[in-house]
């Protein structure tokens, strides 16, 4: 009934009182305690081998804490989860705040494309680990490795909010659940809420067994289970935290820039090449200039997204769901 699974033993039961008494594992315990800021807040991102090759993606998202607008403090936070030794590894030549989570026969070794099982798998295997952090007292900022850290997001994250998440197409009201949220992007105060909360996310796996995470949460955010725990929901607006589906189009606003809308891991890794030296430009600039210039991203991922979509269409639209959601 109850199976061991990395860092935590979650019984298929929500709130279940004997998941205290099994304890925590004290590796990622110490990994937390020391990248923790002051109010116990940890930025934490998940890496597969993949991901963490020379040159790419990991490269970029170290990158940018460096290149962005004072983000390089923000490095001192970053806890590195990786799915396998050849990520761990690379983690612990760059970084030095990487946990590697017990996989046991899971082998997430290789480019996991979308809506595979084993990308499932392993987008489950992430909300069941963030369930685990929020529990042990953990506030945590989640991001995406594909996500350029360009300013401080907490000079722009709401007050007094449970869950706050990035959007891939966000309508202006960040209060309204009819915004299509990005789950590659959060921040969660670990309180009774969320902790609840994420125990009946990841508990929904089962009642959609096809669905993604991001999916899933499209389905339960207007339940009445969520609704009558009175956790405290907000979207984040694409003008600070963009993407190429929606970019944070003033260069003098923006947070972050996610590579969503965009299919390849080659294809991820040029954009974000791009956008990056977009950014220096940018920032190269005489101060008087910032906010006259009008820069925009020189960004193309989304064009090949939207032809992958259309010829998916044509293919009998087998895939247009998983497209349709966007990584
Ligand atoms: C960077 O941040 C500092 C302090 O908030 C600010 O004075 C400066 O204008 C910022 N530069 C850019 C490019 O945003
Ligand atoms: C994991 O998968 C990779 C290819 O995706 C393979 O090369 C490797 O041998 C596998 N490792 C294990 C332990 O099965
Ligand atoms: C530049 O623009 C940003 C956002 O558009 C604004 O917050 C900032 O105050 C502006 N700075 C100056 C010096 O006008």
């Amino acid at each position: 009934m109850c199976k061991w699974r990395g860092a935590f033993c979650y019984l298929d039961l929500l709130m279940s009182p004997l998941a205290h008494m099994v304890g925590y594992d004290p590796k990622l315990a110490s990994v937390l305690r020391n990248a923790c800021m002051k109010d116990k807040t940890v930025i934490i991102t998940t890496l597969n081998d993949a991901w963490a090759e020379p040159g790419s993606i990991f490269d970029l998202f170290l990158e940018s804490f460096r290149l962005g607008n004072q983000t390089k403090k923000f490095l001192n936070h970053l806890v590195v989860i990786t799915w396998d030794q050849k990520a761990h590894a690379r983690c612990l030549a760059l970084h030095k705040h990487c946990y590697q989570v017990e996989t046991k026969g899971d082998n997430f070794t290789g480019e996991a494309f979308f809506m595979t099982a084993d990308y499932l798998h392993m987008m489950w295997r992430r909300i069941e680990f963030l369930g685990t952090v929020l529990d042990m007292g953990y506030n945590f900022v989640f991001t995406d490795t594909d996500i350029m850290w360009l300013r401080d997001p907490f000079k722009q994250f709401y007050k007094d909010t449970d869950f706050q998440i990035a959007c891939d197409f966000f309508n202006g009201n960040s209060y309204d659940l009819n915004n299509h949220p990005n789950g590659g992007f959060n921040y969660v105060k670990s309180n009774k809420r969320t902790i609840l909360f994420y125990k009946f996310w990841f508990n929904s796996r089962n009642a959609y067994p096809k669905l993604h995470d991001q999916d899933v949460l499209n389905k339960i955010k207007k339940d009445s289970f969520v609704s009558n725990m009175k956790l405290k929901v907000r979207f984040l607006s694409t003008s600070y935290f963009g993407g190429f589906c929606q970019h944070a189009e003033d260069f003098n606003k923006v947070s972050t820039m996610h590579a969503n809308c965009c299919v390849g891991l080659e294809n991820k890794v040029n954009d974000l090449k791009i956008l990056l030296e977009d950014w220096k430009k940018y920032v190269a600039l005489p101060e008087s200039k910032k906010n006259q210039s009008h820069p925009s991203w020189s960004v193309s991922c989304r064009t090949s997204f939207e032809r992958a979509k259309q010829k998916k269409q044509k293919n009998k639209g087998r895939l247009r769901r998983a497209l349709v959601v966007t990584v």
